[in-house]
């Protein structure tokens, strides 16, 4: 471990250029990451600075993106049935519940940062933590970003430019929301969370709007879908997978608070009532803004509709349409910040364990932000954007996701009987690991059996690739000549520091 004299000096120096903002000794360590039994004077330490309300925003403003503007039609084209559709958006909320209750139970036990690295470090130790990292930096991650962000910038410059916009402006913008994202949550993490704060309220707003106007429509007399009923549903079970998948997506962002635990002001408490009011919260606002879409357009009308949101408020908005894709860049701009901030630790609580490279574990010594882990993801997200397919993207990232959150309700199941007596300040009933994980199995499964594409190989290779790395630079410890110097110099500019002394 690198904790050498340039670090002391640099954060004395830093140190002594302000008095009133000095580090608390705010890290309440898990299990794992008690290397050093009480926090010396001279490191530097995540703050608590993530009460309820930001951490409501942080799950409620990631899980409203893109998906809810758009989805819709797709799930109705698969189901070929209102009502099935309607199910289908309120099991997919109930699915996201019941695994971010059994994420509170394990985040309330592990109060460590980094959501399932952490977990898995302690349910199965390092190299299935190692795995997920190095999956979930490497790509999921910035794959999440690259998506959503990519559905931001179509709408930015959908509304500047008549018809559609040219590849290379929408790249353009999307990489520079990167920098600026990038840039907020390297300054602090209260301009983060206040961010994260303000555009999941205003994407609220916009999602009462829609529904307002679905109502307006009903009350008028004559709603365009009158018949919510079973209609011509498919019986093909394939198709009801591939439907709950897109909406798994709208929900995905439901673990994003496990991310920060060291953050979270109280987290005992905080972690699992972010949980438990916001999922429901965006549940609700599903179904209802679902039921809205349906009383302004025709199923048929829906499928057909390349986004639901953009016909909906050309319907029934008039002059006011422009608030939609409006709406649409609020809250997709919203989802990215949180996913930046989410990926920001877990790049470094991956990398405080050895798992990665040192310096992604430094933080700024005055702004207490991960900097140089915050900087590591918009490097590869914006590598992703620059040649992105969307939809490719798409396929990976569910398919992946799913692994791991079943892996970390298996984590939880086995926790139970290896430490049955451990303290769990929530305790989740038992039955919600067992169905989550016996879905995210099927989730996993299914779509390899029914549509084998080359993509699920690609997935499980660069999995298996992780091994390659891990063993000679994770358990050999190998390090290369090289990677000292640069983590000094890339210290020295950053102003970074690593958060507790360790060991030699
Ligand atoms: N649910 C979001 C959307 O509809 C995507 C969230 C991506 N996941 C994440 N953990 N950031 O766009």
């Amino acid at each position: 471990k690198v904790n050498n004299n340039a670090t002391r000096r640099c954060i004395q120096q830093c140190r002594s250029n302000e008095t009133s903002d000095r580090p608390e000794n705010g890290l309440s360590n898990g299990h794992y990451v008690a290397r050093s039994g009480s926090i010396p004077a001279d490191t530097v330490n995540l703050k608590r600075r993530v009460g309820l309300l930001s951490g409501v925003a942080l799950i409620v403003g990631t899980m409203i993106g893109s998906g809810i503007f758009v989805s819709p039609s797709e799930l109705l084209k698969q189901t070929d049935s209102v009502a099935v559709s309607l199910i289908i958006w309120a099991l997919a909320g109930g699915l996201a519940m019941l695994g971010a209750l059994a994420y509170a139970e394990l985040g309330t036990m592990n109060t460590s940062s980094g959501a399932e690295y952490a977990y898995f470090m302690d349910a199965f130790g390092s190299l299935p933590a190692f795995l997920f990292s190095w999956v979930s930096t490497l790509v999921l991650k910035p794959s999440q970003l690259a998506i959503i962000i990519l559905t931001f910038a179509q709408y930015t410059c959908g509304a500047f430019m008549v018809g559609e916009a040219p590849t290379l402006a929408v790249k353009l913008v999307a990489t520079a929301t990167i920098m600026l994202l990038l840039f907020i949550n390297c300054y602090s993490v209260n301009l983060a969370t206040g961010v994260q704060n303000v555009f999941t309220a205003a994407k609220l707003v916009a999602i009462a709007i829609v529904c307002v106007g679905g109502l307006y429509k009903f009350i008028e007399g004559n709603p365009a879908t009158s018949d919510m009923g079973f209609g011509n549903a498919k019986q093909n079970y394939g198709k009801i997978a591939t439907a709950f998948y897109s909406g798994l997506w709208a929900y995905d962002g439901w673990n994003n608070l496990n991310y920060a635990t060291e953050e979270i002001k109280n987290p005992d408490k905080n972690l699992p009532r972010s949980i438990m009011l916001g999922i429901p919260l965006v549940t609700v606002c599903y179904v209802f803004i679902n039921i809205a879409y349906l009383f302004v357009m025709t199923p048929d009308e829906m499928i057909a509709s390349e986004a639901v949101a953009v016909t909906f408020g050309q319907r029934v908005l008039g002059s006011y349409a422009w608030i939609i894709p409006l709406s649409v860049a609020i809250s997709t701009f919203g989802a990215a910040n949180g996913t930046v901030f989410a990926a920001g630790r877990l790049g470094f609580a991956t990398s405080r364990e050895g798992h990665f490279s040192d310096i992604l574990s430094y933080i700024h010594v005055r702004r207490f932000t991960p900097i140089p882990a915050l900087v590591f993801h918009a490097v590869i997200a914006i590598a992703m954007v620059i040649p992105g397919n969307i939809d490719s993207l798409i396929n990976f990232f569910s398919f992946t996701a799913w692994i791991f959150y079943g892996g970390a309700m298996a984590a939880l199941l086995w926790q139970r009987h290896t430490k049955p007596n451990f303290p769990r300040p929530y305790r989740v009933p038992t039955i919600a690991p067992i169905l989550v994980l016996i879905i995210s199995i099927y989730l996993v499964i299914a779509p390899i059996v029914e549509n084998p594409e080359l993509e699920y190989l690609y997935a499980s290779l660069f999995i298996a690739a992780g091994l390659v790395f891990y063993i000679p630079f994770v358990h050999y410890q190998k390090s290369i000549g090289l990677m000292e110097p640069i983590t000094i110099f890339l210290q020295k500019w950053f102003e970074v520091a690593p958060t507790e002394v360790m060991e030699e």
